[in-house]
């Protein structure tokens, strides 16, 4: 048993102070310090004082195997960006070993994240996900606008299925990613569909990520048409993007994105099981523009980093210090708060993880944040938690200490 201590607890919903909370792989109980010691006299007892205790995040959309890339890709804009995906995939990924997958997990662990959802295009850190502490869902993705690579690219896609599903356990679950509405053949989103809801797995697909996509879909003009002509040959888009939508329906989806979305694509997804997953600093970085937070908010909602091919770090404190910024008519303490419980309960509901909360019987899943010594007003805690933390000084996954 173990027993930590902190001036206040965010459950996140309420702030619990004079608290402390006793657990082992589970939260058993919260209590005063005394109460919980003279209950537990053999406790490890670790205590803080301008500290808060709240859950870890769940970061429901990265992109591990391109953890090499610092200032390889070019940001800015969307296009200029995909080219130099291509041109530079190839080396991205041989730099991106294991070690290099060491690494991104233990960054993303030590900043206070428990839960990923892992796209994983290739699949080759697979094994390094699964041996993790971290609770994963790995997201096998399928791509190709061209009908003569439909077979090929959905048997890479069973063959890499089959192979995490082996791995499945509690902590790491075989998922389904659909690339976008503009590289993945209608046929091909079909078949692997059928995949997702026969095995009963979470979808995640990027949509109305750009305006460049949105021309394209809509009219197959902009930027993607030479694109298209260059790479793939194509001179008209491959999918309607309604009729593409309507694919998701009987699936449980996490829209990324949705940046240029329209209302009647929003209608749409709201009538089945939705989520969405917002990426603010990736969005900035390809030039792709703001969500409507608005327009998000009837569906669960959580932040994401992306992957480094679209952001400089894997830590979600940079990711709520961005969403504060880029959503100003949002009042900073009330939307401070919304941010912290969407980045905790709401992203590990949407994974249908366990954790993300204080509560007794929940998996002891929790980080320690050194606060202001000078906070007054405590109901502003939320803010300046997203201000002024760097990274947590202590994180526990399933009460194991991991930092
Ligand atoms: C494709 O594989 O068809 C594709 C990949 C990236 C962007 C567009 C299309
Ligand atoms: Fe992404």
């Amino acid at each position: 048993m173990t027993i930590v201590h902190a001036k206040h607890i965010l459950s996140p919903d309420t702030i619990l102070s004079d608290q402390a909370v006793a657990f082992d792989e589970k939260i058993v109980a919260i209590d005063s310090f005394d109460n919980l010691l003279g209950r537990y006299p053999d406790a490890k007892v670790i205590r803080f004082e301008d500290a808060v205790i709240l859950p870890t995040f769940a970061n429901p959309h990265v992109h591990l195997e391109f953890s090499a890339n610092t200032a390889t890709l070019s940001y800015g804009d969307f296009i200029p960006w995909l080219n130099s995906v291509i041109a530079h995939r190839e080396e991205l990924l041989t730099k991106c070993d294991e070690e290099c997958i060491h690494k991104a997990i233990h960054a993303i662990i030590e900043s206070g994240t428990s839960a990923i959802g892992q796209i994983s295009s290739y699949g080759e850190e697979m094994e390094a996900c699964a041996k993790s502490p971290l609770y994963i869902r790995f997201f096998n993705e399928v791509i190709g606008s061209n009908p003569a690579v439909v077979d090929a690219m959905y048997a890479s896609f069973m063959e890499r299925f089959a192979r995490s599903q082996k791995l499945a356990n509690d902590r790491f679950k075989a998922d389904v990613a659909i690339h976008s509405p503009y590289s993945v053949h209608y046929i091909l989103a079909k078949k692997t569909l059928e995949v997702a809801k026969k095995e009963e797995c979470l979808v995640s697909v990027h949509f109305a990520e750009s305006r460049t996509e949105r021309e394209w879909l809509d009219s197959g003009t902009g930027e993607f048409l030479g694109f298209f002509k260059k790479f793939l040959n194509q001179t008209k888009p491959i999918n309607e993007p309604l009729r593409f939508l309507q694919l998701f329906e009987e699936t449980k989806n996490l829209f990324v994105h949705m940046v240029w979305a329209k209302d009647e694509e929003w209608e749409l997804i709201k009538s089945f099981q939705s989520s969405i997953i917002h990426c603010p600093i990736s969005n900035r970085l390809l030039g792709n523009g703001v969500l409507d937070l608005q327009k998000a908010r009837p569906l669960p909602y959580a932040l994401a980093t992306d992957g480094l091919s679209s952001n400089y770090s894997l830590n979600m404190y940079e990711e709520l210090r961005a969403a504060l910024f880029v959503h100003p008519r949002n009042e900073a303490k009330a939307f401070a708060k919304e941010l912290v419980i969407h980045a905790t309960k709401i992203a590990h509901q949407i994974l249908g993880f366990d954790a993300g909360e204080i509560a007794v019987g929940k998996p002891a899943c929790l980080q320690v944040v050194d606060i202001p010594k000078d906070l007054k007003k405590l109901e502003e805690i939320y803010l300046h938690l997203i201000l002024h933390t760097q990274s947590p000084q202590k994180v526990f996954i399933d009460g194991t200490e991991q930092k």
